[in-house]
């Protein structure tokens, strides 16, 4: 019973060391600590002694991190002005995004991945940013997300490699976990500084319909965050002048919040994109 317990234990304090070792503090939940590990059952745990100082300093070491963290530092002078060659072809546009410095994405990323598909096609659709299977091949939209897009395409009879695909940011953001490359939004600053290539793609191309999939794909081509739950259906004139239609980003699908029909909101993006379809078939081009 209770009174034959040893009153301490000879690893206590290296158990201790250890736990403040690897106490997170960029990771920290504490309400969900206190949820599973009831407060007044703290006095039985031999690390209880340092949870509270941990999760008091955790704020001021998280603050340290960032600051060291060479990943997340962003510097000033990270940023400059893209100019895409003025009247330069595809070819000529995609090896100079090649080597863009625009923005401090191209540091992590394997590679840019430019915009594909045939100069005259008359519908371009624009996602967010290549994911991890595009940074390792240069394509954009090879890797899940694509798979959604191009099932949508083929239930509407679209086929894929008549239209334009491109991406608004055109490096690949994301933060390393272990081997994994977790994705991570690219900032307003990051989209404008990429901008200038899908102008410059939107002028080779003059697209009869632009495809907006996603927040980041829509305040691209809107030059604003306009809210695409409120908007996603819609064709509105861009603020590169271009009639788009907003719809979910494909991802958005892989991704959906429990008790959400799958079946239903995949419908539904089809749905969305069935509006390409008179673009598909427009006679004039402008
Ligand atoms: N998601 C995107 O927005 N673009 C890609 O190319 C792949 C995934």
């Amino acid at each position: 019973d209770k009174s034959q317990a040893p009153t301490s234990d000879k690893v206590e304090a290296l158990w201790i060391c250890y736990y403040s070792n690897i106490f997170n503090p960029a990771r920290i939940k504490v309400r969900a600590m206190q949820a599973q590990l009831l407060k007044r059952n703290w006095k039985n745990l031999p690390e209880a002694v340092v949870i509270e100082p941990l999760i008091r300093n955790a704020p001021m070491r998280l603050g340290a991190m960032l600051e060291t963290s060479e990943f997340q530092r962003v510097r000033e002078t990270d940023f400059s002005l893209v100019q895409p060659p003025r009247g330069a072809d595809w070819s000529a546009l995609r090896d100079a995004a090649a080597s863009c410095r625009g923005c401090p994405l191209w540091k992590n990323a394997s590679c840019t991945v430019f915009g594909e598909g045939p100069r005259e096609a008359r519908v371009m659709f624009v996602g967010e940013q290549p994911g991890d299977q595009e940074d390792r091949t240069g394509k954009p939209f090879v890797g899940p997300a694509g798979q959604v897009l191009d099932r949508a395409l083929a239930q509407l009879g679209i086929d894929r490699s008549t239209a334009y695909v491109t991406n608004a940011v055109k490096h690949f953001k994301f933060e390393p976990r272990g081997k994994r490359r977790i994705h991570k939004t690219a900032s307003p600053r990051e989209i404008a500084a990429c901008r200038p290539w899908l102008e410059a793609e939107m002028e080779l191309i003059k697209p009869d319909l632009v495809v907006a999939m996603g927040a980041t794909a829509t305040r691209a081509l809107f030059n604003a965050p306009l809210k695409v739950t409120e908007h996603r259906g819609t064709i509105l004139q861009s603020a590169l002048n271009r009639q788009t239609l907003i719809t979910v980003h494909p991802s958005s699908l892989l991704r959906l919040p429990e008790g959400v029909d799958p079946e239903a909101e995949f419908a539904r993006f089809v749905s969305d994109l069935a509006q390409v379809k008179p673009f598909l078939t427009a006679a004039q081009k402008v």
